[in-house]
C-alpha cells in the first residue's frame, strides 16, 4: 500500500499539493477534514448539539458517508457546499475533538486506502496517528498572514480580519486538544510554502519519495 500522509493548519496548502501530487502520482485523493465537517453537517442538520459527545460519536458511526471527486455526500445528501459554509466552520473543531468521533474516521480513513492500495491523504493526524509508517509524512506550513490571505480568497463572503481571527482561533483548537492534536509526525518532511509555488512544492515532494 503506497500512502503519503499531509498534515498542516488551515492555508498550509494541503489540499491543493495533495490533489496535484495524487495527480502526478496516479494515486487518488482524500481530504478528512471533509470528513469532519460531513459529521458536523450531519450533526447540525439532525439538530444535535455538536458539543453532545455521545450522540455525535453515534452519528459518525451511523452515516454514510462518501468524499470523492465530485464531492462530499451525507446519506446520499449532498453536503459540498454546506461542510464549507460558516455554521460547519464554526462548530467543526469541536466535534475534531471528539475521540470517539477520531476513532470512527481513523478506521474509515484506513479502509478508504486499504481498498484503493493508498493514496494521497490530507489532514491533521495522518502521519501521527493514521498512517505513521506512510511512505512519505509531509508537514506543510505557512506565516499566519498569508495562510488567512489564502483562505480570505476562498471565501468571498468575510473579510480578511474575520477569517484571520478564526484561523487563529482554529489553530490554537487543533493544536491544543487532547485527542491527536496537530503536529508534526516523527520523520516527517517540512515545508514552509509561504513563498513556494505550487509545483515547486510539489517537485520537491516527488524528489523526496523513496
Ligand atoms: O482542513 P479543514 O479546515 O477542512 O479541517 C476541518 C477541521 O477538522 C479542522 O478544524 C481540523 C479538523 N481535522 C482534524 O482534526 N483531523 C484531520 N485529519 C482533518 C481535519
Amino acid at each position: 500500500m503506497r500512502v503519503i500522509a499531509i498534515d498542516g493548519p488551515a492555508g498550509s496548502g494541503k489540499s491543493t499539493v495533495a490533489r496535484r501530487l495524487a495527480e502526478r502520482l496516479g494515486l487518488e485523493y482524500l481530504d478528512t477534514g471533509a470528513m469532519y465537517r460531513a459529521v458536523t453537517f450531519a450533526a447540525l442538520r439532525r439538530g444535535i448539539d455538536p458539543a453532545d459527545g455521545d450522540d455525535v460519536a453515534r452519528l459518525a458511526r451511523d452515516i454514510e458517508l462518501v468524499v470523492d471527486d465530485e464531492g462530499v455526500r451525507v446519506d446520499t445528501v449532498d453536503a459540498t457546499i454546506e461542510i464549507r459554509g460558516p455554521e460547519v466552520t464554526r462548530a467543526v473543531s469541536i466535534v475534531a475533538a471528539n475521540p470517539a468521533v477520531r476513532e470512527e474516521m481513523v478506521r474509515r480513513q484506513r479502509s478508504w486506502a486499504e481498498s484503493r492500495g493508498g493514496g494521497v491523504i490530507e489532514g491533521r493526524d495522518i502521519g501521527t496517528v493514521v498512517f505513521p509508517s506512510a511512505e512519505l509524512k509531509v508537514y506543510l506550513t505557512a506565516k499566519p498572514e498569508v495562510r488567512a490571505a489564502r483562505r480570505s480568497k476562498e471565501v468571498t463572503d468575510l473579510d480578511y480580519q474575520t477569517v484571520a481571527a478564526d484561523l487563529a482561533r482554529r489553530d490554537a483548537l487543533d493544536e491544543g486538544r487532547e485527542a491527536s492534536p496537530l503536529a508534526e509526525a516523527e520523520g516527517a518532511l517540512v515545508v514552509d510554502t509561504s513563498n513556494l509555488s505550487v509545483d515547486e512544492i510539489v517537485d520537491e515532494l516527488q524528489r523526496r519519495l523513496p
